[in-house]
């Protein structure tokens, strides 16, 4: 087996928000593959950074009255701590706002400016004449052109589906100040992506690139025509300056796929690596991106075209993955299942999690579902049930009866080679990105070692006598096997793996192609290795993912109906209001909520029917003053005909108070 060369990348997380478990399928997945390849002995360099730039993240600086600076040096340490505990391991992880991201920046598009694949353009935009900028779609805000659902973004409708320009918003408002937008110009810098349609087509349809259903949608949108991209915004904002365009920034989708060559140029300079070996454009190394399936035509069109423009070498391949959804839902923050990677470490192991998402990846691009019952039922089952149950079973004798030593020969020698032989099969799986078959194939091995045990029944040869040297083989053979499988299980289970082998008493153990059973080999004293899953640990999770929501909501909750559609002025002026004074107000004979008041209006008197008895006695009315809607349509009532309304506000119950005028309005005025 020659040694590989393999640059491996996960998505840049946005220096805004906390690490949840939807990012962690990625993180995971990746870090299983890049902990597989080098287990198999290849040089292996899984990099990431933080991707800082753009307006949410000036923006938040900007409300918690931080610079932005400040703000993306306190979640990376955030980011960094969640990877840490969750064992997902890069060589280097950096950030999009380092010298080493500029760099390459400024190199790319110069280089793709020289060539002539950059243009300029004026575009007119929605802008906030009171924060002084122009706003992203997503910082807008009105009712759907399309159904009238209040409260949608400016590109699309969240109740209906529709998508629009912002400009079609009805009563649209700039989320940073609530005011109205205007429609304003500016000079844009765009990349002339369809320079490179017949480079994309035939990269894309390169088998290997792409999983056939992403290569499908993209041979689509190569169909459809490749669309300049903008890749510049105007200041304020927090990126880039473009290099000959002062005011102009890097767009930040611009700058971050750049992120990972800047990650890995840090990494050669701390580790004396070649960064051309890997980026030059005759690169004989293998490059990889895992990525999200909603940011493809980022990865799939816009960067291989900027790579090979700007004269550097194209990714091996880009495979996307799905989304998480938990117990069969979109993640919910009313529902607690909004999981924050630091929610789920304050009470759960996280290598249960690396099981369960290892047990359901593929390499297809299919969501993934966490189900909390299947989790624990999986974990328990597999893994403290299956595996290191193992280990459990046999080592008490080893201990007990053998001075913790392993018996000087093999028992089963083919039973240790089929375990051995399965490498290739389960090497091949990891390989493919199918993790969840290779965990099928590494669990059908458990359950042949159990079954071993099972019909050995060390826990009976122990009870009889001379047969000692059975009971030492048998339970030797049965830690031999716990080891291969820990072996197999070490790219998902790092730190049971480790602790496995300090019980083991070996060395860190690489991929084992052709292990030798280990015999006549003292072991360490046995430690249980991981615990069953405890339902109220998952319950807790859920609560504090509900709790998080209810300290972080930034919409107070509202004490009031929402105020009625907006209406023109002649609506309004439509109805007549009077004052009017209650002359008379007297009970109902039969009814428990009205009462009957007469009132002047000026120039003539009405009977009202008020349903106001539950808060007022007609003795606290008479003589007062109040306001009418004296236009109203008359409307028969059981107990007489209602010629008009009288206004009063509340909830109801005692809870109601009728309108007052100020002193000096008579009856019969009209109120305007
Ligand atoms: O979608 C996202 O979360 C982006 N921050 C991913 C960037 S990946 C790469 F291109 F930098
Ligand atoms: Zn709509």
């Amino acid at each position: 087996m020659s040694e590989r060369k393999i640059l491996v990348t996960s998505a840049l997380p946005y220096a805004n928000g906390p690490i949840h478990l939807g990012h962690l399928v990625e993180y995971i997945q990746t870090d299983i593959w890049v902990r597989f390849q080098k287990q198999r002995g290849h040089c292996c360099h899984y990099v990431c950074a933080d991707d800082t730039h753009g307006t949410p993240i000036m923006l938040r600086a900007d409300r918690e009255n931080i610079t932005p600076e400040q703000l993306i040096a306190q979640v990376e340490k955030e980011h960094r701590a969640d990877f840490d505990d969750f064992g997902v391991a890069f060589d280097h992880y950096h950030s999009t706002h380092s010298p080493e991201n500029k760099e390459l920046s400024a190199l790319i598009y110069t280089r793709l400016r020289d060539a002539g694949h950059i243009s300029k353009r004026t575009i007119v935009q929605a802008y906030d004449p009171v924060k002084k900028m122009f706003l992203p779609d997503r910082f807008i805000k009105g009712d759907c052109p399309k159904c009238g659902a209040k409260d949608q973004y400016g590109d699309s409708c969240e109740a209906c589906g529709a998508t629009y320009s912002p400009t079609d918003l009805k009563n649209a408002v700039s989320v940073v100040s609530g005011e109205k937008p205007v429609e304003k110009e500016s000079e844009h810098f765009f990349f002339n992506l369809a320079d490179f349609s017949d480079m994309l087509a035939e990269w894309v349809n390169q088998p290997g690139h792409l999983q056939p259903e992403v290569r499908n949608k993209m041979a689509e949108w190569l169909e459809n025509g490749l669309q300049q991209w903008d890749i510049s915004r105007d200041a304020p904002y927090f990126g880039f300056e473009i290099p000959d365009a002062p005011g102009k920034y890097f767009y930040v989708w611009l700058d971050a796929p750049i992120g990972y060559m800047a990650s890995f140029k840090k990494l050669c300079e701390l580790k004396g690596l070649d960064f051309d070996d890997y980026w030059g454009k005759d690169s004989a190394a293998e490059l990889y991106h895992f990525i999200g399936k909603d940011i493809i035509y980022f990865h799939a069109l816009f960067w291989p075209a900027m790579l090979y423009g700007a004269g550097f070498r194209t990714p091996s391949a880009v495979w996307a993955h799905g989304f998480l959804t938990v117990n069969g839902e979109k993640m919910s923050k009313s529902r607690g299942t909004f999981i924050k990677a630091r929610t789920y470490l304050n009470h759960l192991n996280p290598e249960y999690l690396r099981y369960y998402f290892a047990a359901k990846l593929t390499a297809g691009v299919d969501d993934l579902d966490l189900n909390f019952d299947d989790f624990s039922q999986r974990v328990n089952s597999d893994l403290v049930g299956k595996v290191v149950n193992i280990a459990s079973r046999c080592s008490g004798f080893i201990k007990k009866r053998f001075d913790n030593t392993l018996s000087a020969e093999c028992a089963e020698p083919a039973l240790f080679q089929q375990f051995i032989d399965a490498n290739e099969v389960i090497a091949a799986l990891y390989e493919k990105r199918e993790f969840g078959k290779a965990m099928r194939e590494i669990m059908a091995l458990a359950d042949k070692a159990n079954q071993y045990i099972d019909e050995k029944k060390p826990w009976i040869i122990a009870k009889e006598e001379g047969r000692d040297a059975e009971l030492h083989a048998i339970c030797s053979m049965g830690i031999n096997l716990f080891r291969v499988l820990v072996a197999y299980l070490k790219p998902v289970l790092p730190v049971l793996a480790g602790n496995a082998e300090q019980f083991l008493n070996i060395e860190s153990q690489s991929w084992p192609a052709t292990a030798e059973p280990l015999l006549n080999h003292a072991i360490n004293k046995f430690k249980p290795l991981m615990t069953r899953v405890e339902p109220e640990k998952i319950a807790a999770i859920i609560e504090d993912s509900k709790e998080n929501l209810e300290k972080t909501a930034e919409a107070p909750v509202k004490k009031h109906e929402p105020i009625a559609e907006t209406i023109e002025f002649d609506d309004f002026a439509k109805i007549d209001l009077r004052i009017a004074k209650i002359i008379k107000a007297e009970h109902v004979e039969g009814a428990d909520k009205l009462l009957q008041l007469t009132v002047d209006i000026g120039d003539e008197t009405r009977t009202v029917f008020a349903g106001i008895k539950s808060a007022y006695a007609p003795e606290d009315l008479e003589g007062k003053m109040t306001v009418v809607v004296a236009n109203l349509k008359p409307r028969k009532m059981r107990f007489g005909v209602s010629e008009g309304m009288v206004l009063a506000a509340g909830p109801g119950g005692k809870d109601l108070w009728v309108l007052h005028p100020d002193q000096g309005a008579k009856p019969g005025m009209r109120v305007k």
